[in-house]
């Protein structure tokens, strides 16, 4: 059968649900989405709904008829902002494969009937982040304060568009966007994701295709987990041994690898050009079993144990009487330090099994001055809250139901002094817990997280006793022993990584799984189009199920 006569009748139900949902929302957040019978349409509407998106925008006005992206369409900028014209061409990058339409960028001014992308620092209500998107026959204009709320914006009107539009070869239209107006800020400044390429690693490319993957749900933070037990992944001048011995495996024996300081630096780049932070993070005392192998002297015994590549923790520790293990660790912050442009140096301090509590005060209270000394403030794994957490610290809480209520209340008392908290329980955001006890990859030690479970929680109450102003916002942690291709990472990541980027992005009087689910089960044209492979919860209407 033709594209044409294939695509002709669902478009016909697509318009029939326009008809049925229009009208819902106006002026406020909506949610709407899907049909009345609470299940997702068996395929995309000609014209989304305006906010029919995820994370679903903070207002959304529905109002008049949609903008027609054509072949004379153009992207109008600010010529003199060199990140407004990075975003022009970043979305003329998106649109182009499938469009085949040239979308020539010009100044704003000679872009009347196309898309406009305006900066307007006057317009502080939408913050560092906000947009405001405003859409009709006569033309899209986006609107924020700064380029990254430019760069959430083009999600947002990437995500209005049909999701053929992903794809990289031409497509046949018409690509329309819904009119109206959508005024969006973030509910949280951290909304953040891990990548652990050390019990795997993955190339600098698999690691960009993640970067675009959170990019799509306005993500803003990549925190990379470079050192564990099974591999050293980033190049230390100083200590050559931790790559080439200590990134020379992985879990299961494997070849594993590491990054050059140029190709993390590229990391950087690509993630900054998404409008994301990147968090570097050594795992010290415990998880350092590649840094002991690589070089005898941080041995408390001075003997080197052989390379790790089981998937056990708590078995190694730095040895913290020794002056030489500050010197190596001065030596790996200063250096990560000076190729991270983010504010942060995650120092881990999980699993410390091997450290005595002693120990691991003494080593925390010399540490983590180090990562101030090179310009820096500290990230750390909430364990951190058992010694003296630095000035400004941001402590990351990833406990779970089962977690004794000292140890919460322990990380609380951190946050009520002063500590800023980024939630990431293990038993909700963590994207390696198998979604059930059949899932294939993955690990259960905190649970299994079905896909509502990851969605409905509430971080501003999630931890007892912390004040809401603490919570910094969430992240999505990756870990990777059973995760091995982009194809694992995928079907872990996804369908949870959208509803985490939700809990983080849209206000909180939007949480709703019931609309949200539809919303979600939609993302599903998005996936197939992108080639992402996902999970299809049975909690999911998926389409045409
Ligand atoms: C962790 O999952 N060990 C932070």
């Amino acid at each position: 059968m033709p594209v044409s006569q294939r695509r002709r009748i669902p478009r016909l139900i697509g318009s029939l649900l326009l008809v049925a949902t229009a009208g819902v929302g106006c002026g406020e957040a909506t949610a709407d989405s899907g049909s009345a019978d609470g299940k997702a349409a068996a395929a995309e509407p000609e014209v989304r709904p305006l906010g029919r998106i995820v994370p679903v925008p903070a207002s959304v006005t529905p109002e008049g008829e949609p903008y027609t992206l054509t072949r004379a369409t153009r992207i109008g900028i600010d010529e003199s902002s060199r990140e407004s014209r990075a975003v022009g061409r970043y979305l003329a990058g998106l649109l182009r494969p499938a469009t085949g339409f040239p979308l020539h960028i010009v100044d704003e001014d000679a872009a009347r009937g196309g898309i406009r992308l305006r900066l307007d620092p006057d317009d502080t209500g939408l913050g560092d982040e906000g947009y405001r998107l405003r859409s009709g026959p006569d033309g899209v204009t986006l609107t924020a304060r700064a380029p990254a709320g430019l760069f959430r914006g083009v999600q947002t009107l990437r995500q209005q568009l049909p999701s053929a539009v992903e794809r990289r070869s031409v497509q046949e239209g018409p690509w329309k966007i819904a009119g109206g107006t959508i005024t969006d800020t973030p509910r949280y400044a951290y909304r953040g994701a891990m990548l652990d390429v050390a019990r795997h690693f993955f190339t600098v490319d698999e690691v960009k295709r993640f970067i675009d993957q959170l990019a799509l749900y306005k993500i803003n933070t990549l925190h990379l987990h470079l050192s564990d037990d099974q591999g050293w992944r980033i190049a230390v001048d100083s200590w050559p041994r931790l790559t080439t011995h200590g990134g020379s495996t992985e879990v299961g024996g494997g070849p594993g690898g590491f990054y050059t300081k140029e190709e993390y630096k590229e990391i950087v780049r690509y993630a900054a050009s998404r409008y994301q932070e990147v968090i570097p993070e050594i795992d010290v005392p415990g998880h350092t079993f590649a840094a002991l192998s690589s070089y005898a002297e941080l041995n408390c015994d001075g003997v080197a144990p052989p390379l790790y590549t089981g998937v056990k923790v708590g078995l190694s520790s730095l040895c913290v009487p020794k002056d030489v293990t500050y010197d190596f660790v001065d030596d790996v912050i200063r250096e990560i330090a000076a190729l991270t442009p983010g504010r942060y140096v995650h120092i881990g301090g999980d699993e410390a099994h091997s450290t005595s509590h002693d120990d691991y005060v003494t080593f925390m209270d010399k540490v983590q001055p180090l990562v101030a000394k090179y310009g820096k403030t500290v990230a750390g794994w909430h364990q951190l809250t058992g010694t003296k957490p630095a000035e400004g610290a941001l402590v990351q809480y990833w406990g779970h139901d089962r977690t004794p209520a000292a140890e919460k209340e322990r990380v609380a008392a951190a946050a009520r002094n002063g500590a800023g908290l980024v939630l990431s329980p293990a038993d909700r955001s963590y994207l390696d817990m198998k979604y059930t006890k059949d899932t294939k990859l993955g690990l259960a030690w905190a649970g299994t997280v079905e896909v509502q479970r990851s969605y409905d929680w509430n971080p501003a109450t999630y931890l007892p006793g912390a004040p809401e102003e603490a919570v910094l916002g969430i992240e999505a942690p990756l870990w990777t022993e059973t995760l091995a291709t982009t194809a694992d990472l995928d079907v872990m990541t996804f369908p949870r990584l959208p509803g985490l980027a939700e809990l983080g992005w849209s206000p909180a009087d939007t949480h709703d799984w019931d609309t949200y689910k539809l919303r979600l089960a939609e993302q599903s044209f998005r996936f197939d189009a992108l080639g992402i492979d996902y999970y299809r919860s049975p909690q999911v209407p998926w389409p045409g199920e």
